[in-house]
């Protein structure tokens, strides 16, 4: 399993600060849509001068095949390890994205987002008619067919995932709640909220933080902490 560190900072400069204080250490940073909105593919170049750093750039990509298949193409050339689209966007629109990057030379990691980790079971009827676990189950055997690598989920369905489509389909897992000496635990706006050792047996590849680390009263010390939990 890998850390994950959502860089979603309040500014350029506190997201590159956080990066050096975490440089040397077994981890992937996430650039999500606040820093690539604000400091776009510069700020990528930057994190990269710092350390060669995997980078995921969250960017969950949804719009008809068309337009996120040009727009991964271009995702492409900002030279990051993964990238990621909304497998609610559709087995024509992943499998466009799929092909199109195909014959990119270093191509990132493609993985499908289900059922985000802020939906509770109603909010997420409210808009899919469903349950969150046949959702996903579903979402996931239509992503793998599709030729994604993996998908993003909740610690809950983890494990369900690669009974359905193998142990090798990636599952990334947001929502990771650790606890850390020293500092009291807040759900913020997640819902399906899970530690760091459920998600590890739970067989998540990769565990998102975010606020639990910059809002930590020493960043670089809660991240050790939870590598220390794996
Ligand atoms: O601060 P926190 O640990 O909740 O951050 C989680 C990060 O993971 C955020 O950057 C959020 O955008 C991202 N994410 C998520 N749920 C998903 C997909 C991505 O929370 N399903």
């Amino acid at each position: 399993m890998k850390l994950c560190v959502a860089l979603d900072l309040p500014s350029r400069d506190e997201c590159l600060g956080l990066a050096s204080e975490l440089k040397g250490l077994d981890l992937w940073l996430k650039v999500g849509m606040r820093a690539f909105y604000r400091d776009g593919l510069d700020f990528i170049c930057e994190l990269k001068k710092i350390s060669d750093f995997k980078i995921f750039l969250d960017l969950k990509l949804y719009d008809i095949p068309n337009t996120m298949s040009d727009a991964a193409a271009e995702l492409c050339k900002a030279g990051v390890d993964m990238i990621n689209i909304h497998a609610s966007a559709g087995a024509v629109a992943m499998r466009a994205v799929m092909e199109r990057i195909a014959s990119e030379k270093n191509r990132p990691l493609v993985l499908a987002v289900s059922a985000l980790t802020s939906f509770d079971e109603s909010g997420f009827s409210d808009i899919y008619h469903t349950n969150i676990e046949s959702a996903v189950r579903s979402m996931s055997l239509l992503s793998k067919e599709s030729g994604l690598d993996g998908m993003v989920c909740s610690a809950f369905e983890s494990k369900m995932i690669k009974e359905h489509c193998g142990d090798d389909f990636i599952t990334l897992c947001p929502g990771i709640r650790p606890v850390l000496r020293g500092e009291t635990s807040s759900q913020d706006d997640q819902s399906r909220v899970a530690g760091v050792s459920f998600a590890k047996s739970h067989k998540a590849d990769f565990i998102v933080v975010g606020r639990p680390i910059y809002k930590a009263s020493n960043p670089k010390n809660a991240v050790k902490e939870i590598l220390s939990q794996f």
